[in-house]
């Protein structure tokens, strides 16, 4: 359970690019169609970045839009954390980027690498710091630009991803009003080498290589029963979360979740069919999503869910 000073979310945004890729895109370059895709994964359409655009220009678009929603300036914010796979560099960290772009001028800045778990983990720090009184306003963003870390030819992997960013400003709360109740990350590193953004002989970028079946399998038996422990463990039955904020990866995956925890997929936003796996963009952009069209109900318990390489997974419990 979370102690201290409660903590809520005061603002979201999101920004997704423009450049669409259909399935049918696709049967165009791959030995693939519509129909294989969306019956295996549930995705129909992606958007990337396009040539030039890198992560920490759809992360600062996400940041912006978050700041406004929450009406406060930049120059309040203690901390900027981007979750990220495909920061613009490796040091220094992208997060310090957009920390300058925005003019946050008061912030400290880091990025966060958890695979699809990022912005879920960068959630509970922010969480956890603010609950602590070390800070007030601290802006989350997930961000990421697969474009360039994506193998065209290889069929199994590079149809499932997609851009774009999602963003969230976290801040302190009054005693009695919205607070996140509860988090939990886990990993298991036996199981590093399932997703993999690495470099690899005669290729000039690192690229992404994902064990799809296994990575299918390893979900399949792991999250189920630790979405019911994270609940046993807060205190809440499945049953009372009034929404979901799921990370989009595979619409398989979260009916089977669902289906074990006996809960409705109705109560949950699904964007996977538009954008693909966004990785750790996918559960801020949900968020956004799911806060615009009032899907999350003032006093309702809701939970947040991610897993990803790793291989990760987190859990986050908000009383909104
Ligand atoms: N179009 C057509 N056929 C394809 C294909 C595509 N885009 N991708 C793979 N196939 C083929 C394979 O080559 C294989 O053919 P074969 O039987 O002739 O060898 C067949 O489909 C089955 O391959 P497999 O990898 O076992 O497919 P799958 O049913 O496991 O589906 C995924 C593949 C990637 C959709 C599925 O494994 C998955 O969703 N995994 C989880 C991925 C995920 O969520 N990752 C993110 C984690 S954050």
């Amino acid at each position: 359970m979370i102690s201290g000073f409660p903590v809520r979310i005061a603002g979201t945004g999101k920004y997704i690019p423009e450049k669409v890729m259909t399935n049918f895109d696709f049967e165009k370059i791959l030995d693939t169609s519509d129909e294989w895709i969306v019956t295996r994964t549930g995705i129909r359409k992606r958007h990337f970045a396009g040539e030039g655009v890198k992560c920490s220009d759809l992360a600062y678009k996400a940041g912006l839009a978050a700041l406004e929603d929450a009406g406060i300036d930049a120059s309040e914010l203690d901390l900027v954390i981007l979750a990220t796979n495909t920061p613009d560099t490796v040091c220094p960290s992208t997060a310090a980027k957009i920390q300058g772009m925005l003019g946050a001028v008061n912030a400290g800045a880091y990025d966060v690498l958890a695979g699809c778990t990022g912005s879920l983990t960068a959630m509970l720090t922010a969480v956890t710091g603010i609950a602590s009184g070390v800070w007030k306003n601290v802006l989350v963003i997930g961000s990421e630009d697969f474009e360039d870390v994506l193998d065209w030819s290889d069929r199994s992997t590079c149809i499932l991803f997609g851009d774009g960013a999602g963003a969230a400003v976290l801040t302190r709360s009054e005693d009695g009003g919205p607070r996140f109740a509860a988090g939990e990350v886990k990993a298991d590193g036996s199981k590093y080498r399932l997703i993999t953004i690495d470099k690899e002989e005669g290729r000039d970028n690192p690229v992404l290589r994902m064990h799809g079946a296994e990575v299918f399998k390893f979900v399949n038996v792991h999250l189920p029963p630790f979405i019911k422990s994270f609940c046993e463990k807060a205190g809440v039955e499945p049953a009372e979360i009034g929404f979901w904020v799921l990370h989009q990866a595979n619409t398989r995956i979260i009916d089977s979740l669902f289906k074990r925890l006996g809960v409705s997929t109705e109560r949950t936003l699904m964007n996977l069919e538009q954008y693909g796996n966004t990785s750790a963009a996918s559960l801020m952009v949900t968020l956004d999503e799911a806060m615009k069209s009032g899907s999350i109900k003032s006093g309702e318990k809701v939970l947040f869910m991610a897993f990803g390489a790793g291989m990760t997974l987190g859990a986050l419990l908000y009383e909104a």
